[in-house]
């Protein structure tokens, strides 16, 4: 069995770091080597978008996952992997506005979300991660006292929503959404029998 001490933490941040880094990169290079399909900027939206789902869908999967390879030195990547879903969310939304919408077109920015509702559902979630995410910095966490927690239980909400978003936007229905939803009831159900049992 694994011990917790400080250079497993540390090799286990590494590796959160660079799982969420590499895509990052390869996407660069897809982009300066042309690699991309004949419309790179929906390939762009899609990518972002997809690996800011996958790695709140990790975050939330973290307590199951730390459970049964009686890892808990996982926790350690839940803030890091939590902030670096944000950062894609925010490459996703940028790619949307600057590559379809246009950086000077604000206007026309908020009359498409407000026209689609899987753009409002996307919008909310957006936000949701942002407070998640500013929240999570020492000095504001510590001024929030039990209202850090409240607010980082709408990771489950946001999920489902991200979900939602991704189903409203397809054209075509896929498997991969419904894997998606399952492992998020998964987490959730986790979640909420711990809670059971620690009120019990
Ligand atoms: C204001 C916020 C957002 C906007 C404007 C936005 C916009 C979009 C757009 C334009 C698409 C592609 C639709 C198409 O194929 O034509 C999309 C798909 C998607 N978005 Fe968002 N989105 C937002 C927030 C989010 C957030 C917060 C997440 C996840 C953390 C997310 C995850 C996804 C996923 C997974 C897809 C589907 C990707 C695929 O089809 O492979 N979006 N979004």
């Amino acid at each position: 069995m694994l011990t917790e001490n400080r250079a497993a933490v540390l090799i286990t941040k590494v590796i959160a770091h660079t799982a969420a880094l590499l895509p990052l990169l390869w996407l660069v290079y897809a982009i300066n080597s042309q690699a991309l399909g004949a419309e790179p900027t929906k390939d762009i939206q899609h990518f972002t978008g997809l690996i800011a789902l996958r790695l709140l869908i990790t975050v939330a999967l973290i307590p199951i996952l730390a459970h049964f390879l009686r890892f808990n030195t996982l926790f350690q990547t839940r803030k890091l992997l939590g902030l670096w879903c944000f950062v894609w969310a925010l490459l996703h939304l940028c790619s949307y506005l600057l590559l379809e919408i246009g950086w000077n077109n604000l206007s026309l920015f908020f009359s498409e979300v407000f026209s689609h509702l899987y753009l409002v559902i996307g919008a909310v979630c957006w936000l949701s991660l942002f407070i998640m995410a500013i929240s999570s910095f020492g000095c504001i966490r510590s001024r929030l006292g039990m209202w850090w927690k409240r607010i980082h239980y709408l990771l489950y909400p946001t999920l489902l929503m991200i979900i939602f978003h991704y189903v409203l936007s397809m054209k075509t229905m896929t498997p991969e959404p419904i894997l998606y939803a399952i492992l998020t009831m998964a987490a959730i159900a986790y979640r909420y029998k711990n809670l059971i049992v620690k009120h019990k």
